[in-house]
């Protein structure tokens, strides 16, 4: 406990000292619900206006997922004390299965529109469900091991 207590934690993929990545990781957060609403939506009125919207949705969702998977590894390798805790890998394996639901989700809508009820429905909550406890997850990094925060100890 004491020799992983004694690694630093401060981020190094950072812009001022704030880590790019928990600047990043709202806009996967926001699409992959967002995406879930919007198959609501097409759910209640059967306008196909909404398969269009989720399709950007879902793709915007993949695609800032993987940027901030990108910047998240990044983090992980670079910073000693981030790589030596488990709850950085949990977070990591959580990110990467929910990183899985959100492209098969984009992909479903990009070749089998059709497809949207009732299985892009169903992945759409699926994804919100491993959001949930994959940012659950990458909170606790922060709020729990006060991994990033500008109190390090290089300060
Ligand atoms: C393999 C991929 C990933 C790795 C290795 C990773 C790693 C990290 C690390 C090291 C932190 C602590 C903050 C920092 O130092 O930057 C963090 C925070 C966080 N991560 Fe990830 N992450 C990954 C992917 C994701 C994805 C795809 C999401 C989107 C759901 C996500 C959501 C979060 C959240 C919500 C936080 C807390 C941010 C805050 O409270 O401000 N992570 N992650």
């Amino acid at each position: 406990m004491r020799e992983v207590a004694k690694q630093d934690i401060g981020s190094a993929i950072a812009v001022a000292g704030h880590p790019i990545h928990a600047m990043l990781v709202h806009f996967p957060i926001a699409f992959v619900i967002a995406t879930l609403g919007v198959d609501i939506f097409y759910w209640f009125t059967a306008d196909d206006f909404w398969i269009q919207v989720g399709t950007w949705s879902a793709g915007a969702a993949f695609a800032f997922g993987v940027l901030a998977a990108i910047v998240g590894t990044l983090e992980l390798l670079a910073v000693p004390g981030i790589r030596v805790r488990v709850a950085s890998w949990n977070h990591a394996i959580a990110a990467m299965v929910m990183l899985a639901i959100v492209g098969a989700n984009a992909g479903l809508r990009l070749y089998w529109p059709e497809a949207v009820l009732p299985g892009g429905l169903m992945l759409s909550t699926l994804a919100s469900m491993a959001a949930a406890f994959a940012g659950w997850h990458g909170g606790k990094l922060i709020f729990d091991h006060g991994v990033g925060l500008l109190i390090s100890s290089k300060q």
